[in-house]
């Protein structure tokens, strides 16, 4: 009685058979395939299907489906264009024969949305930890800001009387013969004097707030003409220098200076990281970054140890100022003139550090 109006009606409807074949279309599922109803009719189901659908599990579980039952699939229409659709079965029996009724539905511009919902929340995702980053680092900064000028008031006034100190002892030293009973101790003054004004060297260094000077530098040449600096403290503790450095580098816009001195303090810092030796591994990455959705090339400068590595309940304090695990043989300034000298250029610094494994430190900086 009612299939006149069941038979019209645009919501698409077909009856299959438990294996697939297509007993009966109505009008909507014409428009909605593209087919006629007679093409319809000497389809099965899996002949509607994108090509990489045919072999879904139901298909083959047709004769199985009792209860009422969903899935999305993606369909084709005649002529090929293909939609996603949500299709419905429900178990029917006429006259002893099992059939399914279903219900279809173009669910394409739903998943489109779902789709750019999902991204929308990724980029949401992204800018937050994004902006998580740049609030930490401006309290950093301000933080350092301060210890900085405190600390470039103290070492300038500290360095003119240990410089004078210094010649002092470097004058004493010339008049006095080395066997004079007072040489060993005036040496010991000189030495200390000058380490002393290491120190403040340091400590100016890290202070310093010289905007970067950039030039064009080839980061690869940078990496072994710090290298060859750093050949005795490598040969003193055995250590080898491997090197992954990709053929074309391109040339950066840095402060050649100020770069060669975040790379000197962590080269620094895994040289004294293996006393008894080990290796020294050098690399060269270059990626692309996502941040804010735009893309743009990242040069990393990656530079490994195979020392102890950083236990994780310092990993987060190496970065202070004055932070040293070395006693009187260190400031605690290198990582933190390391950073901010990469975050001048834009860039930042991470760690990856294992205990007993070795410690890779990331200059992480945009081309
Ligand atoms: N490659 C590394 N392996 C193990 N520990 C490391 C490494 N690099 C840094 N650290 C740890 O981080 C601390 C801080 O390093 P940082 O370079 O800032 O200071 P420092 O080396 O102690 O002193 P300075 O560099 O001023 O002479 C170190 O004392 C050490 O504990
Ligand atoms: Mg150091």
């Amino acid at each position: 009685m009612l299939k006149p109006l069941i038979d019209k009606a645009a919501f698409p409807l077909l009856v299959i058979d438990q294996t697939g074949r297509i007993q009966y279309a109505n009008r909507g599922a014409e428009i909605i395939t593209g087919y006629r109803r007679r093409e319809l009719e000497a389809f099965a189901l899996q002949d509607l299907c994108a090509t990489y659908e045919k072999d879904r599990f139901i298909f083959s579980n047709l004769a199985r489906i009792k209860d009422l039952a969903e899935i999305e699939i993606d369909l084709r229409k005649k002529g090929g264009r293909q939609f996603m659709a949500n299709i419905s079965f429900a178990p029917l029996v006429h006259e002893e024969n099992r059939f399914l009724l279903i219900a279809l539905r173009d669910v394409t511009a739903r998943r489109v949305r779902e789709g750019q919902i999902r991204e929308l929340e990724e980029r949401y995702r992204k800018l937050l930890a994004e902006r998580n980053r740049l609030e930490d680092q401006v309290t950093r900064s301000t933080k350092l800001a301060a210890i900085g000028e405190l600390a470039a008031g103290i070492a300038h006034e500290i360095n003119n009387p240990l410089g004078i100190i210094l010649g002092f002892a470097q004058d004493i030293l010339e008049e006095i013969p080395p066997d004079h009973p007072f040489f060993e101790s005036v040496k010991i003054i000189e030495q200390e004097t000058a380490r002393c004004s290491e120190v403040v060297k340091n400590l100016l260094d890290f202070a310093r707030l010289r905007p970067p000077q950039m030039a064009a530098v080839d980061i690869s040449r940078l990496l072994n003409d710090s290298v060859v600096l750093l050949k005795p403290k490598l040969a003193k503790n055995k250590i080898q220098v491997k090197r992954i450095i990709p053929k074309r580098v391109p040339l950066m816009k840095v402060d050649p200076q100020l770069i060669q001195q975040a790379v000197l303090n962590v080269m620094l810092n895994a040289i004294q990281a293996m006393p008894y030796g080990g290796d020294l591994s050098l690399r060269i990455k270059l990626t692309n970054h996502e941040s804010s959705g735009t893309k743009a090339p990242r040069i990393k400068i990656l530079i490994a140890d195979t020392g102890p590595g950083i236990p994780d309940e310092i990993q987060n304090r190496i970065f202070d100022p004055f932070f040293t695990t070395k006693g009187s043989k260190g400031t605690g300034l290198g990582l933190s003139v390391c950073q901010r000298i990469i975050e001048d250029h834009g860039g930042r610094v991470e760690v990856e550090s294992r205990e007993k494994t070795g410690t890779t430190l990331i200059l992480n900086l945009p081309v």
